[in-house]
């Protein structure tokens, strides 16, 4: 590429902003940032907030159907956790100027988008195995460099979300290990969850780097800092030792790797059923966006009570001043 990345102003807080990224310093709320910037993070930032609570749905769906007690209790910590991650990633990107009031609407009136993976459904109990160990798993790969991302806030929320990403990964794989050592009715519930959720989760790395075309500008700007294919290699090879630990066969049957590149060849991805689900025709998009449509409607007599609660306090603030 010839013409530089980032520098699209000849300006000195331009030159400030450049100094700043160059030192792998942060970017803070309060400093300059150009305009592409800051909607290249509202993007990236809403959409992941979108899907920290649309992942709920889900997983939410077992809650109450879980085997045991134990099972139920970690199974509502995760599915809470996740609507903290929602909240962190708004807060976030509330500090770029967009309010919670105009991301809610975008999301639920389609306009934005969240991680297509979502929008597959959950029939058994091993799906949350799967969605734990695979899910998650890819989720850490992708969100583990993200703390080091050049947006202070973002970065920063990161390091706390993957904490706990990393705890839903454990957690998904001791219930696939347990169901694979299990009845062979068992292993096979938890192989069929694992055919189910591998291809989609490969899947949440986004296309191949030559067809994302906005990549290379994320990199420059240090939001992103390995391409889309790095991480997905990353994590197929950390998948690897882990089927074997559970004794459960990878649904890719011409997975190996190349001692030569250092690469692990794996079979074509069907990006077409990537793009479907990203267009709305996934087999739950209609019903996740309807959920969260009626989860906001039933939920408006809590933000009117919490504004009046609010207003109440300020006026008494105000007296006591
Ligand atoms: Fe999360
Ligand atoms: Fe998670």
């Amino acid at each position: 590429m010839s013409a530089p990345v980032i520098a699209v102003e000849d300006s000195e807080e331009q030159a400030h902003f450049d100094a700043l990224i160059d030192a792998d310093l942060r970017i803070e709320p309060r400093d300059w940032m150009p305009e592409a910037y800051r909607k290249t993070l509202i993007r990236q930032i809403s959409q992941h907030a979108h899907s920290e609570i649309i992942g709920m749905q889900p997983e939410a769906n077992w809650i109450t159907r879980a085997p045991s007690l134990k099972r139920k209790a970690i199974l509502i910590a995760k599915v809470q956790d996740e609507a903290g991650h929602g909240l962190y990633l708004y807060s976030a990107a509330q500090t770029l100027g967009i309010t919670r009031e105009e991301m809610t609407d975008q999301l639920i009136e389609g306009r934005a988008r969240y991680s297509s993976i979502f929008n597959y459904h959950t029939p058994t109990w091993a799906d949350m195995g799967a969605i734990g160990w695979l899910v998650d798993g890819a989720a850490i790969c992708n969100q583990v460099p993200l703390c080091r991302a050049s947006y202070g806030p973002y970065g920063r929320a990161m390091v706390r979300i993957c904490k706990e990403e990393s705890f839903h990964q454990r957690q998904g794989f001791e219930i696939l290990l347990e169901l694979s050592n299990g009845t062979p009715e068992q292993k096979q519930m938890a192989q069929d969850a694992v055919n189910r959720w591998y291809w989609p989760s490969l899947m949440m790395f986004g296309p191949t780097d030559d067809a994302s075309p906005n990549s290379a500008r994320s990199m420059a700007w240090k939001i992103k800092r390995f391409s889309n294919d790095d991480l997905r290699q990353r994590f197929v090879g950390m998948c690897v030792p882990q089927f074997e630990a559970l004794g459960l066969e990878c649904p890719d049957k011409n997975l190996r790797f190349d001692e030569e590149t250092g690469q692990w060849l794996m079979s074509e991805i069907d990006w077409s059923e990537f793009d479907a689900v990203l267009d709305g025709r996934g087999p739950a998009n209609t019903e996740r966006l309807k959920r969260r449509r009626e989860a906001h409607e039933n939920g408006a007599w809590v933000r009117e009570a919490a504004a009046a609660y609010a207003a109440k306090q300020s006026a008494k603030d105000r007296i006591a001043a």
